[in-house]
């Protein structure tokens, strides 16, 4: 990795940046075929699809992430779904966001989880006094540019009532003007606007060359429009832009593990979790053959230099169980078992393509599903 990526994964590991998961969780359960055989490795980002993950009782759950902040929040939404009877709490917790008594609520799901994670809702509790939502880096980033473009609730529903195309001018009259400042362009090209993004250097410089934008502040509005072509009503990732909460109004506008059938499903599931607060490579190096059946890895692979994309595809090869999938999410047009010329053992599947149209968070290229032959 390149010295400028490590200062950045240092630094990331260390902050807490996001309150949701910025992936289209939805479109994952849809393809991923979970069933109560599957024992899956995910890195967890900020916890809605491994919370999800629970609603179909798999044996195992191995959730790894560098970032402590993430991996308690996933702690959190995990053993709620699992523990909490009452629906409408644990509505009110993470779908809402806050909650009268955060400790009363949080607590017996404290006991729960791994003595760090407990310690540290211990100590955190209090995010969800007030609105959980508007907490970590990504959320004050986007707070503040909200309140530079006045955007709320009315301007979501001006956009929902428009066809894409004026959408796309209510964009570029509204917001865009705002990003030509040049305070608003010298923020937005940071590193600390990188962090909050998630995007390390190496992966921004594929981006920027994937989507043909020369800077940071022409990628975020092509971006923006690219959301104008979802159904703004569902897209919770919006909603979070453009209004600072969920569409609660709407059963489907929010993450799968939100939703009252996948909480009557989670809760109670004999699924085994485990948390490591670590490297995924950590992991991989260290287990055997046929250890995991389903490999969730987000974006990570395009944070690698391709040296250790190979190990890591290696990896997973010779840790998977025949027919085993592997998802994640790319920038680039290529794939990486065509790049690593692995193409006999990473079987590219067709639902890719489904999943990548399907993918309202609009952040990346391609929604890559594998099933790995031995
Ligand atoms: C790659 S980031 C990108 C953003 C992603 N779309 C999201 O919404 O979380 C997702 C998560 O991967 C974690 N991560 C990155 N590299 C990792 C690694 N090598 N091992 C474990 N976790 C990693 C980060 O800490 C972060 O929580």
């Amino acid at each position: 990795m390149r010295l400028r990526d490590l200062t950045f994964q240092r630094a990331f590991s260390k902050l807490f940046v996001y309150n949701i998961l910025y992936e289209d969780a939805e479109v994952d359960e849809r393809f991923l075929g979970l069933d109560e055989d599957s024992r899956v490795l995910s890195i967890s980002g900020a916890g809605c699809g491994v919370a999800g993950m629970v609603s179909k009782r798999p044996r195992s759950l191995d959730v790894v992430d560098i970032n402590g902040h993430h991996l308690a929040l996933s702690a959190l939404k995990i053993t709620a779904a699992q523990r909490l009877g009452s629906y409408d709490t644990f509505y009110q917790l993470l779908g809402h966001g806050h909650v009268a008594q955060p400790w009363k609520v949080i607590k017996p799901l404290a006991r729960d989880m791994p003595g760090w994670a407990a310690s540290y809702w211990r100590k955190h509790h209090d995010r969800f006094k007030k609105n959980f939502y508007e907490k970590g880096l990504t959320a004050a980033s986007i707070k503040m540019i909200r309140k530079m473009v006045g955007s709320d609730v009315h301007l979501m529903h001006m956009l929902m009532g428009q066809d894409e195309e004026s959408r796309v001018r209510t964009i570029d009259a509204i917001i865009a003007p705002v990003f030509d400042r040049p305070y608003v362009k010298a923020f937005v090209s940071s590193p600390i606007q990188l962090v909050s993004l998630g995007v390390n250097y190496s992966q921004r410089d594929r981006m920027l060359e994937a989507e043909e934008q020369n800077t940071m502040v022409g990628f975020i509005l092509h971006h923006m429009r690219r959301l104008a072509d979802t159904d703004l009503n569902t897209n919770w990732f919006a909603w979070m832009g453009i209004v600072g909460h969920f569409n609660h109004g709407h059963p489907e506008a929010v993450p799968p593990y939100l939703r009252p059938d996948r909480h009557a499903t989670s809760f109670g599931a004999p699924t085994r979790v485990s948390y490591h607060r670590r490297n995924i490579f950590n992991l991989l190096d260290n287990a055997g053959p046929n250890t995991w059946s389903h490999y969730t890895l987000c974006d990570m692979p395009d944070w690698l230099p391709e040296p250790t994309q190979r190990h890591l595809l290696d990896r997973i090869l010779h840790t998977s169980t025949d027919g085993a999938i592997m998802l994640y999410r790319t920038v680039e047009d290529d794939c990486l078992a065509d790049r690593h010329g692995l193409t006999s053992h990473f079987q590219r599947l067709d639902v890719s393509d489904i999943a990548s149209e399907q993918d309202r968070s609009r952040q990346y290229r391609h929604v890559h599903f594998y099933r790995v032959c031995h």
